[in-house]
């Protein structure tokens, strides 16, 4: 898919603007702070449902304004398509396609980007609840319908929670504890098929991340990757880098339900104590390893950094492959700044097949000489320039 034309109203810094873009490498350059991570942002928003830089909406709509109008005219094969969302301050969130509403759930259907940002280095270094973020934002990517699953699963998880933790006030009554076999069900029921769509997700993603990783670093540290789930014992938000056990093996979608329903069994006391749901998805990590080793809290700085660009890539890839979209369009967010001489180039050579490409940066030097093309220049939430 290729973006041609991109325009914002209210959006982060700018009031109003309209970028034409061109299939190939686009270059977005201005001074720091000046709004060229919005205006990528933005796009991401349509393909994602979200920030890379915030879980809340909030921060998207101008200071001082009520909505923020994100409207994208689209290009696969011959095809065009004109997607649009706002985003509502005080109430619901609304969407378009050429013109006619649809949930804004079923954006992903419509629009696809792969974006790099300074941020990802947190997808390995940092807490788990970033590569869960990372596993489903591509899940829904690659099978849109996983949405409405991931939203479901979510609220059976907030509510159970809130059964719990009223528990832990008062003793439970034999109707409490009724209601709360019935959301043990539903949560087994949902999350078992997260569990396993994420599984085979991180089964196909595997070779792909070792591909791009030999590519960018140039040599060959065995990264691998493995769930490290709740239901076999582990709780990686809680032990952190230590955690050894509780790596999904291939599992039958009958085996994950009994050993999750199992779990859930068996943390019922521990879950009435702290008030918390332990067992599920929403708990588990994903364990990127190196060198037989665990990354996170290993690998190197630049040996992080090449891991991040080849779970990226990977990602890219598996779109390109998966997606009826074809290509997703390829965001490098500031990432050239973070690289040396070597990695640009490798980049650079990993992303050439892909139709359209959007770099953003501060410093023209920092980028690739074949990426400076089709050049936009932003200054204060403004397009002041666009150049080919
Ligand atoms: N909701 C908002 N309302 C108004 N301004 C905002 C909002 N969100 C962000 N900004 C402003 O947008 C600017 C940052 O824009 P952005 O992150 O796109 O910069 P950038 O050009 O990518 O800079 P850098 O080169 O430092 O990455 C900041 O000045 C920030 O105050
Ligand atoms: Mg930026």
């Amino acid at each position: 898919v290729i973006v041609t034309r991109l325009e914002l109203s209210d959006f982060r810094n700018y009031e109003s603007a309209d970028v034409e873009l061109r299939p190939g490498p686009n270059l977005v350059v201005g001074s720091n702070g000046q709004g060229k991570t919005n205006l990528v942002e933005s796009l991401a928003y349509l393909a994602t449902l979200g920030s890379h830089r915030v879980s809340s909406d909030q921060a998207l709509i101008r200071a001082g304004t009520e909505a923020a109008v994100i409207r994208a005219r689209l290009e696969h094969g011959s095809r065009s398509v004109l997607v649009e969302v706002q985003l509502n301050r005080g109430s619901a969130n609304r969407a378009q396609v050429n013109r006619a509403a649809i949930k804004p759930r079923e954006l992903p259907r419509y629009v696809s980007t792969a974006l790099f940002a300074p941020e990802d280095l947190a997808l390995v270094r940092g807490d788990p609840s970033g590569r869960r973020r990372f596993l489903d934002q591509l899940l829904v990517q690659s099978v849109p319908r996983l949405a409405g699953t991931l939203a479901d699963y979510d609220r059976v998880v907030r509510q159970r929670t809130s059964l719990l933790k009223s528990a832990r006030a008062a003793r439970l009554s034999e109707t409490q504890l009724s209601t709360l076999d019935v959301w043990d069900e539903r949560l087994v029921g949902i999350g078992t098929e997260i569990l396993v769509a994420r599984a085979d997700l991180v089964e196909r993603l595997g070779p792909l991340v070792a591909e791009a990783y030999a590519g960018i670093a140039g040599a060959d540290h065995e990264p691998r990757l493995e769930i490290r789930s709740s239901i076999l014992g582990a709780q990686p938000d809680d032990e952190g880098v230590d955690a050894r056990d509780g790596t999904v093996p291939a599992m039958s979608a009958a085996e994950v339900a009994t050993a999750f329903g199992a779990a859930v069994l068996a943390s019922r006391r521990s879950e009435l104590d702290r008030g918390v749901t332990l067992v599920g998805p929403h708990r588990d990590d994903l364990l990127i390893g190196l060198k037989g080793l665990p990354a996170r809290g290993f690998a190197s700085h630049g040996e992080s950094w090449s891991l991040a660009l080849a779970l990226r890539l990977a990602s890219a890839s598996l779109l390109k492959s998966d997606s009826p979209l074809g290509d997703p369009v390829i965001i490098l967010d500031d990432v050239f700044a973070e690289l040396d001489e070597g990695r640009r180039e490798h980049l650079a050579d990993a992303i050439a097949g892909y139709e359209q490409v959007l770099v953003t940066a501060a410093v023209l030097d920092d980028v690739p000489e074949r990426l400076r093309s089709n050049v936009v220049r932003i200054e204060a939430g403004r397009v002041v320039g666009e150049e080919s």
